[in-house]
């Protein structure tokens, strides 16, 4: 039987730590929902400590996914701990990962200490962590630069304290791939109670060795990697998701497996670059453009008559279509059409040409436009005749003198309602006129607006969370008008609860 190696995804903290890349709560849970369907182990969500958002956001992540283990990051302090605990107490599975530098640069320059107190503040940490939950993680902060024989003795500290994964992280990118794997060689030898804990790698990007370094560690003995989507995080970024994955799962003699379905892989990264802002480069390994494009005329002979002969991977095992054709401004109807007929989606002339004429103008904002981006583009016009409710007609009044006043008709399951509200703005206006048609007490609890590029005539996204009946819906929409889009997302929740 092959070895499970676990996937502990942090692209949510390590990742989203990179300026620029930061999301708000309700593209974390999607971020988030898309990592279970994904089949990732453990989603490390955030550091409760560092803000009240990220605070909120594992408690929000912790509601939202069931499968995965949740998994908040902590100093070795007693406070982070508490507020790492009280996170987590939504989730089915909780972790908390609590540690402390081991090098001699982070004990004696930045932590101004020595090797005996470093052991001592760990074990109490652990300690303490395993007080308030069954799954504590320690991390030995620049494990990478830390001596072998003293790490060891951290380890086996820790381990007696409780730990239930140890992370060896080589927080600075320092390691060359066979010193990370004789660390990880050393402690499995030299620490006595090392099979009562699961070695984690972590491993920084910045020689170009992540993956490397954490396949090494798998070699010798670690059954978790810690990593992100398409590598994003500090500096050079973590060791990506989707080259460990693929690496294993094309390595069948290395008779080690993942849960990870491979087919989602593609479908992440794309989320994730474009919510994160965070384009990836064209030769990206797996993810990038031309992951998968051959261009000279040998190898697209060679792939036509085998594509064995040139690609070690289906591009379908990771979810990419294999006839997908960039959409760039530059792209004409023809090949819009195509690629939404590859999603499902048939127009007639009429409609194709209202579609092309929106997709034009994100093209012209954008380098190329992905799916998801079409679906936006698609779903105001299509997806919501699907849905029960539906927006038939918004006018909406407001200015410096006037009440601000919306009228609103809605088709509720072919049935036309209008109403009139008046409010403090234009979206409370809007709100009022939708409860009085649809006659529910829903709670509008959280309402996000941002550009998708930038400028005035920009196209804005809206996400709302109602609450109803004491559980949760999320709304999306997107539209030049910023109030259609924020009605057309109160709809798209509306629709949830239906
Ligand atoms: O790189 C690192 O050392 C980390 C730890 C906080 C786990 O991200
Ligand atoms: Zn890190």
């Amino acid at each position: 039987m092959n070895d499970k190696l676990y996937i502990f995804d942090t692209t949510l903290r390590d990742g989203e730590q990179v300026p620029g890349c930061q999301l708000n709560s309700i593209e974390k849970i999607e971020v988030a929902k898309t990592l279970e369907e994904l089949g990732v182990d453990i989603i490390e969500a955030g550091f409760p400590i560092s803000s009240p958002g990220d605070f909120q956001s594992v408690t929000q992540i912790s509601k939202a996914v069931s499968e995965p283990i949740v998994c908040a990051l902590t100093r070795a302090v007693e406070k982070d701990i508490d507020v790492a605990a009280e996170a987590l107490k939504f989730a089915r599975r909780g972790r908390i990962h609590t540690g402390i530098g081991t090098s001699y640069y982070h004990i004696h320059l930045k932590l101004k200490s020595n090797e005996d107190e470093i052991i001592e503040r760990a074990v109490k940490a652990v300690k303490y962590a395993r007080n308030l939950i069954d799954d504590v993680e320690f991390y030995a902060e620049d494990a990478g630069r830390t001596d072998n024989v003293y790490l060891a003795k951290v380890v086996e500290a820790v381990i007696k304290a409780g730990a239930t994964v140890i992370n060896i992280p080589d927080t600075t990118g320092y390691c060359l791939p066979h010193e990370y794997g004789e660390k990880i060689k050393f402690l499995k030898e030299n620490v006595k109670n090392i099979d009562k804990a699961i070695l984690s790698t972590h491993c920084h990007n910045d020689l170009g060795m992540a993956t490397a370094n954490s396949l090494e560690g798998v070699l010798n003995g670690a059954r978790q990697v810690e990593v992100t989507i398409n590598g994003i995080g500090e500096r050079a970024g973590n060791t990506s998701l989707e080259e460990v994955v693929m690496a294993i799962k094309s390595h069948k003699e290395l008779k080690i497996e993942t849960g990870i379905n491979t087919k989602g892989i593609y479908k992440t990264s794309k989320m994730i670059s474009s919510l994160m802002n965070m384009p990836v480069q064209p030769n990206k390994a797996i993810v990038g453009r031309n992951a998968f494009a051959h261009s000279s005329g040998i190898h697209q002979d060679g792939v036509l008559k085998n594509r064995e002969n040139y690609e070690i991977i289906s591009p379908e095992e990771v979810g990419i279509d294999t006839s997908s054709i960039d959409l760039t401004a530059r792209s004409g109807r023809a090949a819009l059409k195509h690629r939404l007929a590859l999603l499902g989606y048939e127009f007639n002339k009429e409609k194709l040409d209202l579609i092309y004429e929106d997709f034009i103008i994100l093209a012209d904002k954008r380098k190329d436009i992905n799916d998801s981006d079409l679906k936006k583009i698609i779903g105001v016009k299509e997806d919501k005749n699907l849905h029960r409710i539906k927006l038939v007609n918004l006018q909406v009044l407001s200015g410096n003198s006037t009440i601000p006043t919306a009228t609103i008709t809605l088709d509720i399951n072919g049935d036309e309602v209008t109403k009139t509200a008046i409010g403090n703005g234009p979206l409370d206006a809007s709100t009022k006129a939708i409860k009085n048609i649809v006659h529910s007490k829903f709670i509008l609890e959280e309402f996000l607006i941002q550009a998708i590029t930038k400028g005035s005539d920009d196209v804005g996204k809206v996400h709302v969370q109602i609450s109803y009946k004491g559980k949760y819906f999320y709304g999306f929409s997107s539209n030049s008008d910023i109030i259609t889009a924020s009605v057309e997302a109160l709809i798209d929740a509306l629709n949830k609860i239906i």
